[in-house]
């Protein structure tokens, strides 16, 4: 007898995702356990919406993967599976009943799940339900607990450092003050990473309100030495002292989640009117999920399709696969759930100079 491995993607896309998907799918085929790896269309939405009685139906939302398909996945961003925001344990709307029919009538034996905190919170309920689960971590974010690594996190840090290096060229030309606005809901990683890497002057994390007093007086300060511009990178959590964060939308997903976004321009007019710099904001948004996955995260994703299958055949259900001091391990789904892995202020942040750490070794 076969065993029917179901993956899914869910959540926002990025890059190594279908390396992931590739991963799981070549190392299962290569084993000595009869694998059947089928891939589920957009998330929990396929599992939950297919109607496994129908062949049409199956179709468009199952997919059978073997080597050849999958062979050149890990090289493209994105996800050929499809996404999607789907709970299916949401209070508003409960399809758990349907998703767990849906498992048992597609002779599914086991799901390995790629994603963040909602996708793998949900594989833990269902592993908690008796279904065998295996989750691989992924958000740009890279707040997930339980990991030290996050798929998407590398190619995002890279694209925010490639855009700040071709802004800096005409944010010099003009003299002007550029803000730059990252993703990252509750955790600065990113912007800290991508300030660090393309070297912001300033950089404003969720973790640690800012005051436009102290970031003016940086900024004077910089202007006083004959510096031309500055770049600030901002998240999209990120708020000045006092104030909530900035919301783009206030429709919730149906993990509860508003849209974050527009800090950036805010704050830019603030400090326009404040100091009379000539300043701009650029806010990157969803090209920091675009492109193509960075040497690190086809690594990464390819490391983690594989422990995955090696966590089948050993049967540890109900964990993720996880990196965790440079050795890929797994933890328990329960430990990565339910918060987040944020920045600690006082290790990685410098809050004098509203930017990364100045001592590393204490
Ligand atoms: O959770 C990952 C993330 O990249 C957040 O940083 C961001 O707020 C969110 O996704 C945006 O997602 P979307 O616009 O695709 O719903």
């Amino acid at each position: 007898m076969k065993m029917k491995i179901a993956v899914l993607t869910g959540g926002g896309d990025c890059p190594g995702l279908n390396g992931a998907v590739k991963w799981v799918t070549k190392s299962a085929m290569e084993r000595a356990v009869d694998f059947e790896v089928i891939g589920i269309t957009d998330g929990w939405r396929g599992l939950v919406e297919v109607d496994p009685d129908d062949p049409k139906s199956r179709e468009k939302y199952t997919r059978t993967l073997d080597e050849e398909i999958v062979r050149t996945w890990d090289r493209y961003g994105g996800t050929n599976l499809g996404t999607s925001r789907t709970n299916p344990f949401s209070p508003q709307n409960d399809r758990s009943e349907i998703l767990l029919d849906n498992i048992k009538k597609l002779g599914i034996d086991v799901v390995v799940a790629i994603g963040g905190e909602d996708t793998l919170g949900t594989a833990y309920r269902l592993h908690k339900l008796g279904v065998k689960t295996i989750g691989i971590p992924k958000t740009i974010d890279n707040d997930l607990v339980g990991t030290d690594y996050s798929l998407g996190f590398d190619t995002a840090v890279n694209v925010i450092t490639e855009e700040i290096d071709r802004l800096r060229t005409t944010a010099g030309s003009h003299s002007r003050i550029f803000v730059v606005e990252t993703m990252g809901r509750h955790a600065g990683w990113l912007a800290l990473h991508g300030g660090e890497c393309s070297g912001a002057y300033i950089i404003l994390i969720p973790e640690y309100s800012f005051s436009f007093e102290e970031i003016c007086s940086l900024l004077k300060e910089r202007k006083g030495r004959e510096i031309r511009y500055a770049i600030i990178v901002i998240a999209e959590g990120a708020k000045p002292t006092g104030k909530e964060e900035f919301i783009q939308n206030t429709k919730v997903d149906e993990f509860g989640h508003v849209t974050l976004g527009g800090i950036a321009k805010f704050v830019a007019e603030e400090i326009e009117s404040r100091t009379g710099f000539e300043t701009r904001h650029l806010i990157l948004s969803h090209l920091q999920r675009g492109g193509t996955p960075s040497a690190h995260d086809r690594l990464m994703a390819r490391w983690y399709g594989i422990a995955a299958v090696d966590m089948i055949i050993n049967e540890d259900f109900g964990r993720m696969a996880s990196l965790l001091r440079g050795e890929i391990t797994s933890v328990p789904l329960k430990e990565c759930i339910g918060r987040l892995k944020r920045v600690e202020v006082e290790k990685y942040y410098n809050k004098e100079r509203y930017n990364g750490r100045r001592s590393i070794i204490n």
